[in-house]
This record gives structure tokens, sequence and C-alpha cells, in this order.
């Protein structure tokens, strides 16, 4: 049997003392939710046993590693899931997710945001067969393209845009536009932020100093050269490092969500926007995961002005592809850029970006899956889900709390709300949550295997919520020591 090395944490989580955080977050509680740690311990075997138990098959045929598989998965991420070994998924529809031991599962992880419309969206399934015939990619627009480009001038408010593969490519891009264009060197991110595997967002702040992340494999430069890091909601230091005016951009998630969860402060947009205008820095908004706040993500929702946005993961209903868009002044600034160049690569773009498969899938999504009429929904059983949750917490008395921004819902086992990336990990609770999703799991509601994170999806039901809920009791129950 493998053994996983789960890496939902860090090496060198804050304490919560170092975050400075007026003691919002009691220290008697650490990183153990407040939960005795014979009892996590405990459900964590049990469910263990309980897991193997019920994935034999599983465990025949991929539990001792899937030959020909460096570390015995196809990505090894796949071995950051809190059970003992990954299951095979069989088949996925809508909300329902099958392994092939034949258990079932209510998907609220939805490919970590991959499959936030749910599983084979019908209109996606159709947009591919039609183009399955027609071939996958040619590096030429289709006539697919035409009523993209129109869906994303509309839905998102930008006049240009280009597509690429993955979130993390399109941060890449942007990115690198803003340096040509403000012709500075530096891109400034929130402490605890994530926006794919992108070199120079790869810093945090030790003892409030920006230091590369621990964990970095064949980090061969000091990323710190390129970066400026400070806490989400602080607008003081946003302010302070802006004025060295070596900032070409700052990088945010409207949304802090690839910690626990941390909602922005009122006021911190609004601030944020004037601190970079007149600092001269461009502001790029990553909607990779706060798409779940509506059609045309928390930017639209909350009327938010970047100089460029950048959408990923569920905006081709699960095929590979994402976009960025920009300004008519970043696009200005750039076509000045690039006359000024000589003839060589960009360093921009890939092969196979916005290939004719994922452009009819985009279309598709835009054109009849991400609708109102499906964030309606969305919104309100994740409004159901996070109340739900909280009643549970509120009767066991736990110290935790529930967030939610629209369609993404987190339970945290600390008090919040959490201000900044520093409380945010001090807030994780590692062991806890791992035996939490592990039962959860037991118990047929799978959540996403980083942080405690579930989407609701157009296809999920309200009995699937009325379960989730019902499990959670179940599992939060005896921790807290309920007879
Ligand atoms: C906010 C944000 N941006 C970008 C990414 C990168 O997405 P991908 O892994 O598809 O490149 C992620 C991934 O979780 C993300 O959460």
């Amino acid at each position: 049997m493998s053994v996983n090395r789960p890496h939902l944490h860090e090496p060198g989580q804050p304490t919560i003392e170092s975050c400075q955080s007026s003691g919002r977050i009691p220290v008697t509680l650490s990183s153990m939710g407040g939960i005795r740690p014979e009892r996590i311990a405990g459900l964590f075997e049990a469910e263990r046993a309980e897991y193997v138990r019920k994935h034999p098959r599983s465990l025949q045929l991929a539990g001792r590693g899937i030959a020909g598989f460096y570390a015995g998965v196809p990505m090894h991420w796949m071995l950051d899931w809190p059970m003992p070994y990954p299951f095979l998924v069989d088949e996925a529809r809508g909300s329902v997710l099958r392994d092939v031991d034949g258990n079932e599962y209510s998907d609220f992880c939805l490919g970590d945001t991959g499959s936030m419309f749910g599983h084979s969206p019908q209109p996606v399934v159709r947009a591919i067969r039609h183009q399955a015939d027609r071939g996958l990619t040619y590096m030429l627009p289709t006539e697919d393209a035409i009523a993209l480009g129109r869906l994303l001038q509309q839905r998102f408010g930008m006049p240009h845009w280009q597509v690429a593969t993955t979130a993390t490519d399109a941060n890449r891009f942007a990115l690198r536009v803003a340096r040509a264009v403000t012709r500075r060197p530096k891109v400034l991110v929130f402490n605890g932020c994530y926006h794919g595997t992108v070199d120079e967002t790869f810093v945090r702040l030790v003892d409030g100093r920006p230091s590369n992340r621990p964990g970095l494999l064949g980090q061969a430069t000091d990323l710190t050269s390129l970066a400026r890091v400070v806490e989400f909601n602080d607008l003081a230091a946003l302010e302070r490092e802006l004025a060295y005016g070596d900032v070409a951009c700052v990088i945010a998630e409207p949304v802090m969500t690839n910690s626990c969860m941390v909602l922005p402060e009122p006021g911190f947009h609004q601030g944020l926007r004037r601190l970079t205008r007149s600092a001269g820095a461009l502001l790029l908004i990553d909607e990779t995961h706060t798409i779940s706040s509506g059609p045309g993500g928390y930017t639209r929702a909350h009327a938010l002005e970047p100089d460029l946005l950048v959408v990923g993961k569920p905006i081709a209903g699960g095929v590979p592809a994402s976009v960025w868009g920009f300004t008519e002044e970043v696009a200005r600034a750039l076509t000045e850029a690039r006359d000024q160049l000589p003839p060589g690569h960009s360093g921009i773009g890939t092969t196979l970006s916005a290939n004719a498969l994922s452009l009819a899938a985009m279309r598709a999504t835009l054109e009849q899956v991400m609708t109102p009429e499906a964030y309606a929904h969305m919104d309100r059983l994740a409004a159901t889900l996070a109340s739900g949750l909280g009643d549970v917490l509120r009767e066991f008395r736990l110290p935790w709390h529930v967030v939610r921004v629209g369609a993404r819902v987190e339970f945290i086992c600390a008090p919040g709300p959490l201000r900044n990336g520093c409380e945010a990990e001090a807030a994780h609770a590692p062991a806890l949550e791992r035996a939490i999703h592990l039962a959860l799991l037991n118990r047929g509601c799978l959540i996403a295997p980083f942080h405690n994170m579930m989407l609701v999806a157009p296809s999920t039901t309200q009995s699937q919520v009325e379960a989730l809920r019902g499990a959670f009791e179940s599992v939060v129950s005896p921790l807290a020591g309920a007879p």
C-alpha cells in the first residue's frame, strides 16, 4: 500500500502569535481546531480501515502504484488526497462520481474547480462531439472563435482577449505583458497566494520578510528579487511597497481562496485600485476560483476595474483552457512595446493553446452552461450548505467558521473571519482536516483535498447538500465529544 505524503501544509507553518493577529485565533486551538489529538488520530485510523474495506479493486489495480508512472500516479498531486491510496474513477456525470469499486460520491470537489459546472455538461459534450470529427488542433482559428471573442467581451467587459491552456499559463503571459508595458521588473503578490506554478508568485513572508516558498524543487534563483509581498487587506503595506516604483503589476485573487479563505475587508478593493493607479502599477485579477461568484466573476459582481483579467479551470467545462483579457490602454501599450522589439519569440504562447476543441468547449460553456439561471441555483444551494454547516458548528459549540464566495463554501477549523494569508495558514489544521475529509468520503461526500472547500454545481441537488450536512454532523459530533 503506498504511503501518501500529503502536502496540505507547508513546513514552517506560522504560529498564531507570529501573525500579529491581535489574538483573534486563540492560541490554545493551535493547529488542532480545538479537538483532542487522540480523537483525531482515532477517527483517521478508523476511516482508513473503512476506506480499505470499501476499495479492494482500487487497491488491487492502483494501490501499490500504477506501473509506468513516477510515484505511481500520472500526476503527483493525485497523492494529495487523504486516502491511503487513490481510488480509480469509473465515471462521473453531473455531481455524481463513481469509482471502480462501485462506490458513489456526491462530488463537491469537482476537480478542484475544473468541473465547477458539473461533470460533462451536455452542451459541452455536444460541442466536443461536433468538433471531434473535424480536427482537434491546427493553430488556426475556427468560427467558434468569432463567437467566443464577442462572448468574452460581453461577459467580462475586457475588449482584448487571448486563449491559453491553463490558468498558470494565462497568469504567466499576463505578467509578462505587464512587465513589457510598464517597463518595470517586479510583481507584487499577497502573502499566502496561489496563482498556479508561476515562479515569481512562489514567495511568502517569513517574519515579515519576503522569502522563497519552502519545498520548491529545482529552484535556482532567488524569486524575491522579482517580487514584493504584502499581507492581504493591508493597504498601508501595499502603499509602502508600491512607493519603490518598481512594481509592474499587482496580481490578486479578489478573495484569497488558496489557503483558508480570506474575504476582502470593506474598502480593500477600492484602496487596491486607487493605490495601484497612483503608483503606475497594473492590476491583474485572477478569477480562476472566484468565478464561483457569478457569471462575470467577482469582478463583475463587485464592479472591480482591473487592467488584466484571468479566468481558467472551468471556462471550457472541463476541457483544458484559460483566457486572459486586458484593457484598451494595455493593448495600446503592448502594441508599442512589440513594435520596438526585434523579431523573435515573445515568451508568450504554447502550441496547443486555443485549439479547436477548447474553442468549441469554451463557446458552449459560456453560451449554455455558465448562465445566470445556473448561477442562481448554485448560489441558493451554496447558501443552504453554508448555513447548514454553520448550524452544525453552533450545535456542537465548535469555535470554527464557514465562509462562502458564491458557489464556493469552506469550513475553517478556527475562528474567523481571517484577515490575511498568515492568519489563514495558521488556521489550517492538517491532521484534523485529513481525518474529516476521509470520513466524509467514506460517507459518500467528496470535498477538495486542499483546504475544506466544497463547490455547488448547477447539477448539485438539495438532497446532496442535505446529505453532506448530515455526514458533516456525524463526523464532527464524536470529535467534539458529543455522546
Ligand atoms: C487562483 C488560481 N489561479 C491559478 C491557478 C492555476 O490553475 P492551473 O492549475 O489550472 O494552471 C489556480 C489553481 O488552483 C488558482 O487557484
